[in-house]
C-alpha cells in the first residue's frame, strides 16, 4: 500500500479533544525515545510530519494524522520518561490511557520495544496492562538497524519468553528500521489488511 496524502489534522490534551472520527484509527505507543514519531514519517514518507527529537519527552499530546482521507495514524507520547515531573506524569498517563480504552475507532495499536534493549519492566507492565484490557495490539521492535540480525533474533526471543510467563497466546510482531526501511512494507500490508475489511 502507498500512502498518496498524509495530513496532520489535530493535537490533542485529552480524549475530549480528539477529533470525532469514524476512520479505521492505528496509534502508536511505547517508552519515550523508541522511534514512534520517526516511524510515523517513515510509513508516510513525511520527514517532518511528526515531530521527532534525540531527547525524550518531545511527543507531549495526542497527534491526528489522516491517511487518503481514509484512516487515522495517533502519535501518543511516550511512557518512563523520568524527567517530566510526576503530575505531569499522571496527567499525561490518564490523558493516553482514556483514549487507549474509550476511542469508538481504534483499530490496532503498535507497541514500540527497542529491539536493542533487554525486556524492561515497564514495556512488559505496559503489554501486560494492554493485553488484559482487550485493545487489540501488536509488537513493533524499533531501531533494527543499531544490531546484528543475529541479535536482533535473540532479543526478539528472550522478550517473547518473558511474555510467555503471563500469556499462552503471543501477540503479533513486526520489527523495523528507520534507517533502513526494514519492515515498511510488513507494517502497510498489515494495516491496509485491517482497513479493507
Ligand atoms: P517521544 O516523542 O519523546 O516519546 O519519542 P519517540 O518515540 O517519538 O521517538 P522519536 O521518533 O522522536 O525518535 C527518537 C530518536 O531515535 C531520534 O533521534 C530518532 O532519529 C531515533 N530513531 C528513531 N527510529 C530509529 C531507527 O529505526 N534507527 C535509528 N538508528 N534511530 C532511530
Ligand atoms: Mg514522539
Amino acid at each position: 500500500m502507498l500512502i498518496k496524502s498524509a495530513v496532520f489534522k489535530i493535537s490533542a490534551p485529552d480524549l475530549k479533544h480528539c477529533p470525532k472520527s469514524t476512520l479505521p484509527e492505528f496509534a502508536f505507543i511505547g517508552r519515550s525515545n523508541v522511534g514512534k514519531s520517526s516511524l510515523i514519517n517513515m510509513l508516510t514518507n513525511k520527514k517532518g510530519l511528526a515531530k521527532t527529537s534525540s531527547t525524550p519527552g518531545k511527543t507531549k499530546l495526542i497527534n491526528f494524522f489522516t491517511m487518503d482521507d481514509s484512516w487515522n495514524l495517533v502519535d501518543l507520547p511516550g511512557y518512563g520518561y523520568a524527567k517530566v515531573a510526576k503530575i505531569d506524569k499522571k496527567e499525561f498517563n490518564k490523558a493516553v490511557i482514556d483514549y487507549l480504552q474509550k476511542r469508538d475507532n481504534l483499530t490496532c495499536v503498535f507497541v514500540l520495544i527497542d529491539c536493542r534493549r533487554e525486556p524492561q519492566p515497564m514495556d512488559i507492565e505496559f503489554v501486560n496492562w494492554i493485553g488484559n484490557s482487550g485493545i487489540p495490539f501488536v509488537l513493533v521492535f524499533t531501531k533494527t538497524d543499531k544490531i546484528s540480525p543475529n541479535q536482533l533474533k535473540n532479543n526478539i526471543e528472550v522478550f517473547m519468553d518473558k511474555l510467555k510467563e503471563s500469556w499462552e497466546e503471543l501477540p503479533k510482531y513486526f520489527s523495523t528500521s528507520v534507517s533502513t526501511k526494514a519492515g515498511k512494507e510488513d507494517l502497510l500490508n498489515f494495516i491496509e489488511k485491517l482497513i479493507v475489511k
